[in-house]
């Protein structure tokens, strides 16, 4: 295989794909992401940007360049499906103040608006770059990313396009709240972000998002944010009952969204409409841990057969956190998920809310995007929280250089 590369010896290999999928090496078309899935003392080859064959390390074939795993384990490349990187300033004094009992509201994303309107292109594109690497360096290799902290049509504009800068999942989040200088006149800001606003922002975007919240947007304006991104070719997602209980998940499957968002105060209806829908619930544990409010029930939501994806919902405000490994401890120790469903939750459920079929699971096919961690085995990533176990990654088949450690094996 000319260019190829095979790592060996890999202690725990997730592939997130059924046993057979490593047979089929033939390089033919991605057949998405399944359940979670992993081979023992595994080997896989990788040929341009794709993963071309995966196996028991006493079968692989022999390849061009070659990679002793040391029985380290290796896992798809996280995917972390919301994330809102485009911002200036800081907020760790808010945090500092809830940690001794303030209370998080919706209002404080006005505190990073005005800095964001403040800062310079080349700031605002400094500080993405800045939290990109910061994401890669834990192992994340697809993620989403929301303007919203900009609320203005040249603001918002800029914002999509930095984001589009660096991911092709950028997310129009116009209403995200509304600004004080329509605070009298909401209406009147709805219809900004439904004409003006999303003409100049659609053509970064991907994805048209709101968070539909008390203090934010209600069902109507959703319904009216949604359809307009819809009809400008955007697809649907929803910030959906981070605070407290509303309309955001009936909202979000009557669209058809992709993924209703945090999913943290849900009804049994709630429930019940994510199960019979193809929308992801995405659990933001972040959030959880830097608002001190209650975690969501992913036990629940798995049980009732709906969907998971964790993601870290990187943001100055509610969860400066870009690690996925950190938000996978907390979603074993917290919401109730095991380590396998967390893992899953964060690969192939994060492509599944990104409706990404060439990310999240390593088989003939898959984007080679891998990340091979200095433990034998994924459960590290909780059983060892806060270490960083990320000893090298790869995307598209490149490992990614960023200071690690070298020499692999
Ligand atoms: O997802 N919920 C809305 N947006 C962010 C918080 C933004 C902020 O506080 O700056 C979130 O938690
Ligand atoms: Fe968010």
């Amino acid at each position: 295989m000319a260019g190829s590369l095979l790592i060996t010896r890999i202690g725990e290999l997730v592939t997130n794909a059924p046993a057979d999928a490593g047979a089929h090496g033939d390089g033919g078309p991605a057949g998405g992401p399944g359940g979670f899935a992993a081979i023992e003392d595994a080997a896989l080859v990788v040929e341009g940007e794709r993963i071309a064959w995966t196996g028991p390390s006493a079968r692989a074939p022999a390849a061009d360049a070659l990679v002793d795993a040391a029985g380290r384990a290796v896992l798809p490349g996280f995917v972390d499906s919301h994330a809102h990187l485009v911002f200036a300033g800081d907020r760790g004094a808010e945090f500092a103040a809830r940690m001794s009992g303030a209370r998080y509201a919706a209002g404080g994303i006005m505190a990073t608006v005005a800095a964001t309107r403040a800062a310079s292109d080349a700031e605002l594109r400094a500080g993405l770059r800045r939290l990109v690497l910061e994401m890669l360096r834990q192992g994340t290799t697809t993620f989403e990313c929301k303007s919203g902290y900009g609320l203005t049509v040249p603001d918002e504009a800029r914002s999509v396009a930095l984001a589009a800068e660096t991911t092709p999942e950028v997310t129009f989040l116009g209403a995200h709240v509304v600004p004080p200088e329509f605070g009298r006149d909401p209406g009147r800001y709805v219809d900004l972000v439904c004409g003006p606003m999303l003409d100049a922002c659609a053509p970064y975007a991907r994805w048209v998002d709101v968070f539909c919240e008390r203090g934010a947007f209600g069902a109507d304006e959703a319904r009216a944010v949604l359809a307009a991104g819809q009809a400008r070719g955007l697809l649907p997602r929803v910030h959906a009952s981070q605070l407290g209980p509303g309309p955001g998940v009936t909202v979000a499957v009557e669209a058809g969204a992709a993924s209703a968002d945090h999913c943290t105060f849900l009804s049994d209806a709630d429930v019940a409409a994510l199960a019979s829908s193809g929308t992801v619930a995405t659990l933001l544990p972040g959030a959880e841990f830097g608002t001190r409010q209650p975690y969501p029930d992913a036990r629940r939501l798995i049980d009732a057969g709906v969907a998971v994806a964790v993601a870290t919902d990187c943001n100055p405000g509610s969860s400066y956190t870009s690690s996925m490994p950190f938000c996978i401890a907390l979603a074993v120790r917290d919401m109730g998920m095991t380590t396998a469903e967390a893992v899953w939750a964060a690969t192939a459920g994060g492509a599944r809310a990104l409706r990404r079929r060439d990310v999240g699971y390593l088989a003939p096919g898959a984007r080679a995007d891998l990340v091979m961690l200095d433990a034998p085995s994924h459960a590290h990533l909780a059983y060892r929280p806060g270490v960083p176990l990320v000893q090298a990654v790869w995307r598209s088949g490149r490992r990614a250089g960023f200071g690690l450690a070298t020499a692999v094996a």
